[in-house]
């Protein structure tokens, strides 16, 4: 009984790439790269929010990519779909149950209570965080398996201020970035009175007839979450949800009071918004008052939401703090992309040069890149290829890049102390002493 030669084991031939096998190997299914072009609009849609959410006294913060599967079982909530069916999770080399962040909100948490915010001189404790987050759901447009989110959390602020504030924040972002929205606003009520309603409503799709269009998910989340029923997008499901008892009237004074002071503050700011009976927001976390901003004119406004959030007061406590009323919203980044490029929305700074710099033969090229730092320094907008020597490839890029002037260094100009300077529209070209180049730049460029 001999052991099986190394060369013998048996491996999935999968695993093992052939001599000579050089296929490319693709992207995952629902994992996006994020191409220059599309860059600049992240850059446009961070730099936007970033401007308004500092204004408003958020700080940013980070959070690792990697947490204990535990956080999000019991922050997001074991039974929902985030959890149960979207996590990436794996059990590292020391035998620890990790999960990849599907949602930046519980590892905030986390960190509010490990580096004991609550002791911060400035209260409440504001913060946005910026990254990437991973689900995997079934890919379509909108819907990737890796995103980004723009995510803003308030904690230590029970007043209903600043439910009202956080949304208006939101609507100054979309605004600014002139995208039409709905706000899409409703309240889930408290551990007080919620418990209640969620008894009513199962009674209500217990009958048999509102049972029976109920969709198989549907069945199943009867028993475990009745108040999810409520925002699933089945049409036969929305057929069943028409007659349903809504939260609305079942709140305990508390939440009512919040609720109703929530959209006072809102109509005094002029935010517009749709109450929305349905919307309960698919983690668990939430408590009192919930929101979508989803885009106008759209049929699938529901599926492609470009942001959400609400209040989760519990959640600090429950995770181990002190009790910390909190409450927050966070921002598809992909999907308002995607909304700005199909309103062609054009980017206000995408970047490009005014200034090329050609030129010609080597002892000109070492002169052409001292001149180019130069104009690094000077905050001129330049680009140049110094690998090209031929001048006429050379007015080729520039033309591509649509600069509105080229500078040519060649060997007379080397020797004259002098830079020729061709417009780019007209052709002309125009000979200057090098030391009043840059007054010349400055009068044409102006
Ligand atoms: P969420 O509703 O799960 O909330 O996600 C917020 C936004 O992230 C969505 O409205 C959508 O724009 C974007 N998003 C979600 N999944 C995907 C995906 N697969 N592909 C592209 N974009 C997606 C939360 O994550 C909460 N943590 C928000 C929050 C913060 N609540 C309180 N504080």
């Amino acid at each position: 009984m001999g052991r099986k030669p190394k060369n013998q084991t048996k491996r999935n031939s999968k695993e093992i790439p052939k001599k000579n096998d050089n296929k490319v190997i693709a992207r995952l299914r629902g994992m996006r790269d994020m191409l220059p072009e599309e860059h600049q609009y992240y850059r446009l849609v961070v730099n936007k929010s970033e401007e308004i959410i500092k204004y408003y006294g958020f700080s940013q913060t980070d959070i690792p990519a990697l947490e204990n599967l535990s956080l999000y079982e019991r922050s997001t909530g074991k039974q929902t779909d985030v959890v149960s069916k979207e996590m990436y999770t794996f059990i590292d080399k020391d035998g620890d149950r990790v999960g990849i962040r599907p949602e930046a909100t519980p590892g905030l948490v986390r960190s509010y209570i490990e580096h004991g915010m609550f002791n911060q001189p400035i209260q409440p404790v504001k913060l946005y965080w910026i990254g990437n987050l991973m689900r995997r759901e079934k890919p379509q447009s909108g819907r990737y398996r890796q995103f980004s989110q723009i995510d803003l959390e308030i904690f230590g602020e029970a007043g209903p201020v600043a439910d009202a504030q956080i949304i208006l924040i939101a609507n100054r972002i979309f605004k600014d970035l002139q995208i039409d929205v709905q706000v899409q606003i409703n309240s889930i009520g408290c551990k007080e009175c919620r418990p209640a309603y969620v008894d009513k409503l199962a009674e209500y799709y217990k009958q048999r007839q509102v049972r029976n269009k109920l969709c198989q998910d549907c069945k199943k989340r009867m028993l475990k979450n009745p108040l999810r029923l409520l925002d699933c997008k089945e049409e036969s499901c929305r057929e069943a949800r028409a007659e349903a008892p809504q939260i609305v009237d079942h709140l305990c004074e508390e939440c009512r009071d919040h609720f109703v002071k929530v959209l006072e503050y809102l109509d005094e700011l002029d935010v517009i918004y749709n109450l929305n009976p349905f919307l309960v927001r698919g983690l668990d976390y939430y408590n009192r008052t919930v929101f979508e901003f989803w885009p106008e004119e759209n049929e699938n406004a529901r599926q492609n939401a470009l942001g959400g959030g609400g209040r989760y007061d519990d959640l600090v406590e429950y995770m181990g703090g002190r009790p910390t009323p909190a409450l927050g919203w966070g921002l598809g980044v992909e999907r308002i992309i995607l909304k700005i490029k199909e309103n062609n929305i054009p980017l206000a700074d995408d970047g490009k040069p005014d200034i090329f710099l050609a030129q010609l033969g080597e002892a000109s090229k070492r002169k052409a890149m001292i001149f180019f730092e130069e104009l690094r320094k000077k905050k001129y907008k330049a680009a140049q290829n110094f690998v090209k020597d031929n001048l006429k490839s050379q007015l080729e890029l520039a033309d591509k890049l649509g600069v509105k002037l080229t500078l040519i260094i060649g060997q007379k100009e080397m020797m004259d102390e002098t830079v020729i300077i061709r417009d780019m529209e007209s052709g002309m070209q125009e000979v200057f002493d090098f030391k009043k180049v840059y007054e010349e730049l400055d009068k044409r460029l102006k």
